[in-house]
């Protein structure tokens, strides 16, 4: 029997209504361009898309369907809202796609770093970094998350004071910065300045991907401060690790991922890693602020699944600090997170440019096209899910594993550039949630909608503010 709060579907199979348009499609001389919008409607959606880009993507797909196209001055733009486009773009014909507008208009500070490196160099790269997350074992992530928890945070105000207005935003950050720092850089991070920084490149990074004209967007001097002010940061990272015992960490189980990293490119170029390191400040933090912060205001706002989750933490961890063994039996706090990736995805957009012309959900997409395909549409696809607007936890408690719910949310993404560090991150979010649960009480200042800012990250517009208490 099948829950009412069961998916229809897990991701793979082709959307309804599609088989028949991959036949047209596919047929010799025939192509079927997908449908957008025309003229002068055309300019309107365009400046829907530059005032608010969640909006933009959500007219496109309730106007014209799962696959949708913007042609605008030259420029087109798909918008893909489904499960079987996705793997489309993502797996089956990843090999047709660059990375697209976003993350590409961000070059100045990923360079060719794993997220934007292509070819031989991204398959070099991939393989080693991936090794060294493999090699960071479940335990040392939580008892280092431990350890940020037991920080005060400056924000906090003093141990003893019960009750205080925090900038949960600022929290999660210092902590995320933090294991980033230990576990990764194997020192420590500037995470204000960082994270002020990343919030200029993306602020330009996204104007740039809206803009008709991308090449003719003016040189911006915040920009250049900003990158400036991130690779002087990630020189000090570079150095301290330089100055360490870099021959003696590579291969220790233990030692910074970082060592295992840079010591296994063919050959030392500075400048190559640092572009490494300025990627990882945006990929190693952003995302997994959002996940917390989304869960933390959706216990937030409901005090009693609140006190559900923190039982089930008292019973599962008698009364002890969570254990990365604990999580496959946190049942209901795990349900809580899944269901807050499925409804605020961090990365609510995926975006690629076509570098050969290829075809998804039977559609041609010609070279050249930049396509979105939109996790955040896809998970809330009411063919998909029952009530698919509602946070309702309980349609994860009955799957039985975890990587049975990581399969039909897909936060990490699909196919050979889905996320590097998927294990680290999902360890991560679970052991600062459950922690944070276990020794604190969140309640919302107020229950307005929280305003949402889909960036690199769908984050919060401004920074979370909540009333925290110590559970006693
Ligand atoms: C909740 C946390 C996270 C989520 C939801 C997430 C999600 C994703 C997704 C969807 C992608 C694929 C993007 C694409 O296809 O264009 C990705 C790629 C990537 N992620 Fe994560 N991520 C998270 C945490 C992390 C962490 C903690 C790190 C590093 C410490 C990291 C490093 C990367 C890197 C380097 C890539 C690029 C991989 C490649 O292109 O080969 N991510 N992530």
């Amino acid at each position: 029997m099948t829950s009412n709060f069961e998916p229809r579907g897990c991701g793979d199979e082709r959307e309804s209504g599609t088989e028949d348009m991959d036949r047209i499609g596919e047929a010799p001389g025939r192509k079927l361009l997908a449908p957008g919008p025309n003229g002068l409607q055309a300019f309107h959606f365009y400046f829907v898309m530059r005032r608010d880009r969640l909006s933009f993507v959500k007219r496109m797909a309730d106007g014209f369907g799962k696959v949708s196209c913007l042609r605008i001055g030259g420029r087109s733009l798909m918008v893909v809202a489904s499960a079987s486009g996705a793997n489309d773009i993502l797996v089956r014909n990843s090999t047709s796609f660059r990375k697209g507008p976003g993350v590409a208009d961000a070059e100045l500070l990923f360079g060719e770093g794993l997220l934007t490196s292509q070819g031989a160099k991204w398959a070099g790269q991939r393989s080693a970094i991936a090794g060294a997350f493999s090699k960071i074992d479940a335990d040392r992530i939580v008892d280092c998350v431990q350890c940020q928890l037991d920080i005060p945070f400056d924000g906090w105000g003093t141990q003893t004071e019960q009750s205080r207005n925090v900038n949960i935003t600022e929290w999660i950050a210092s902590i995320a910065f933090g294991v980033m720092g230990t576990l990764i850089f194997g020192t420590a991070i500037d995470a204000t300045t960082v994270r002020h920084n990343l919030a200029v490149v993306e602020y330009y990074a996204m104007r740039r991907a809206v803009a008709m004209f991308p090449k003719l967007t003016p040189h911006w001097p915040a920009l250049s401060h900003a990158i400036a002010a991130l690779n002087s940061a990630a020189e000090s990272v570079l150095d301290k690790h330089l100055l360490g015992h870099r021959e003696v960490q590579k291969d220790r189980v233990d030692g910074p991922a970082l060592a295992a990293v840079l010591e296994s490119s063919m050959r030392y170029d500075r400048s190559e890693h640092l572009e490494q390191i300025r990627t990882f400040f945006l990929a190693g933090q952003d995302n997994v602020v959002a996940a917390v912060v989304w869960c933390l205001a959706a216990l937030a706002e409901r005090p009693s699944l609140q006190e559900q989750v923190r039982e089930e933490i008292h019973v599962v961890c008698d009364g002890r600090p969570p254990r990365a063994f604990h999580f496959r039996q946190l049942k209901l706090t795990r349900s809580v997170l899944f269901e807050t990736l499925r409804l605020n995805p961090p990365v609510w957009a995926i975006t690629r440019t076509a570098i050969k012309e290829t075809m998804v959900d039977g559609f041609s997409v010609p070279a050249g096209t930049d396509v979105v395909i939109v996790p955040y549409l896809i998970n809330r696809d009411d063919l998909r899910w029952s009530r698919a607007n509602e946070f309702l936890p309980d349609r994860f408690v009955d799957k039985a594993t975890v990587k049975s719910a990581r399969g039909i949310v897909r936060p990490f993404g699909y196919g050979p550039r889905s996320c590097v560090a998927s294990d680290f991150a999902m360890t991560e979010i679970s052991a600062i949630i459950a922690g944070l649960v276990q020794k604190y009480r969140f309640v919302c200042k107020t229950s307005q909608t929280i305003p949402l800012n889909p960036g690199f990250a769908l984050k919060p517009q401004a920074d979370v503010t909540m009333t925290v208490s110590v559970v006693s």
